[in-house]
């Protein structure tokens, strides 16, 4: 498929006004996307669990105007307030989708947004609200679209969260996303995300996500930035090859559930994109004197116990803590005793595979 496939053509149905609720999950990223062309067309394919725990609802209520208006017209609010500064945001987003979604400008849109886990939390709510946002819109076009296919309505919603975030296309539909072309996945595409089509061994069913909250705070440098700086990076072509090669050794460990080779492309992946952040000019740091501790903790405790505990970070110092189901006695007794200590006010989520978007 090609962008042009997402364009409609005219409408055959009419709708005046109406109200739709979605609830989307967040995603953790095993294989990063860090840096991307224009377009939010990513450099280098990605996967991704996505979580169950952490999740966005978003209810969009939206009435015909009268005369359509030369600007988007909508008021949001977030957590039961009035939010102003979110509204650029939003602005850019349906600027950027409006070619695919032409009746933006037709309606009136009150969106009310909260987030299941704590705002200050340095958790990004960018992927589960921009696919909230994205699927609330795609059923306002099957409302005018009825013979609108599954297939389609969930490949339209991947794309059009892409274009508001880019890691929020991995958090539609599936426990496994995958997103960006690889050459050895059937199907993948840099204009959505794909359920991970390959076989998985029982090993991952309900693996598990304890997120350690280190920081709460706002992030020094964001996403947006860092994606750039891999522009004129030294080491992003390579950076590149081995974010192919490292889905590609994903296949057969997912198939044979080989855990102990998924921990280490894992952490690598983890520790390579904070290097990336690390060797890009300006260079910066977003992991804390915690994260490093927590690493370290991890790593003594797998040694001598032979669990198989790993770690993965997205753009912050937060700590995700990734297990299996059957291990999960164990491994929470171990956080509880000598990671949480390490957590901001001794804050953390339990999370876990999910399997994605809801419609309320
Ligand atoms: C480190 O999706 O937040 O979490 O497309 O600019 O919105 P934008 O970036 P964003 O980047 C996420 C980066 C990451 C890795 C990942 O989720 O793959």
């Amino acid at each position: 498929m090609t962008e042009k496939d997402f364009i409609p053509l005219p409408y055959s149905h009419e709708h005046s006004e109406g109200k739709v609720t979605y609830k989307s999950p967040s995603n953790i990223a095993l294989v990063k996307y860090w840096g991307k062309k224009e377009h939010q067309i990513p450099a280098n394919p990605s996967i991704s669990f996505t979580l169950d725990a952490c999740a966005t609802t978003t209810t969009i209520a939206y009435k015909k105007l009268e005369n359509p208006t030369p600007n988007f017209s909508f008021d949001l609010w977030f957590e039961g307030k009035p939010k102003e500064t979110f509204k650029p945001k939003i602005e850019i987003f349906f600027k950027r989708i409006e070619k695919y979604l032409p009746f933006l400008k037709e309606y009136h849109f009150v969106i009310e947004t909260s987030n299941s886990f704590p705002h200050s939390s340095g958790i990004a709510s960018s992927a589960s609200g921009m696919s909230a946002l994205a699927l609330c819109l795609m059923h306002i076009e099957k409302e005018r679209m009825p013979s609108m296919e599954k297939d389609f309505f969930t490949k339209k919603a991947s794309f059009l969260a892409r274009l508001g975030s880019g890691s929020a296309c991995r958090s539609i539909e599936g426990d496994l996303v995958q997103w960006g072309h690889h050459e050895n996945t059937v199907g993948s595409s840099n204009l959505y995300g794909i359920k991970y089509p390959y076989s998985v061994h029982s090993v991952f069913n309900n693996y598990h996500d304890t997120i350690l909250l280190v920081d709460k705070g706002q992030k020094k440098v964001s996403s947006s930035v860092g994606h750039d700086l891999m522009h004129q990076h030294p080491f992003a072509k390579n950076r590149f090859v081995q974010a192919h090669e490292n889905l590609t050794k994903l296949r057969t460990v997912f198939a044979q559930g080989d855990l102990k080779k998924f921990i280490e492309i894992v952490e690598s992946e983890a520790l390579t994109l904070h290097a990336m952040m690390m060797t890009s000019l300006p260079y910066f740091v977003l992991m804390k004197p915690e994260t490093l501790q927590i690493i370290n903790k991890i790593w003594d405790f797998r040694a001598s116990s032979g669990a198989n505990i790993c770690f993965t970070l997205d753009a912050g110092a937060n700590v995700h803590v990734l297990y299996p189901a059957a291990e999960k006695e164990e491994i929470i007794t171990f956080i509880k005793n000598e990671l949480v200590v390490y957590c901001e006010n001794g804050q953390y989520i339990c999370d876990r595979i999910g399997f994605g978007a809801k419609k309320m």
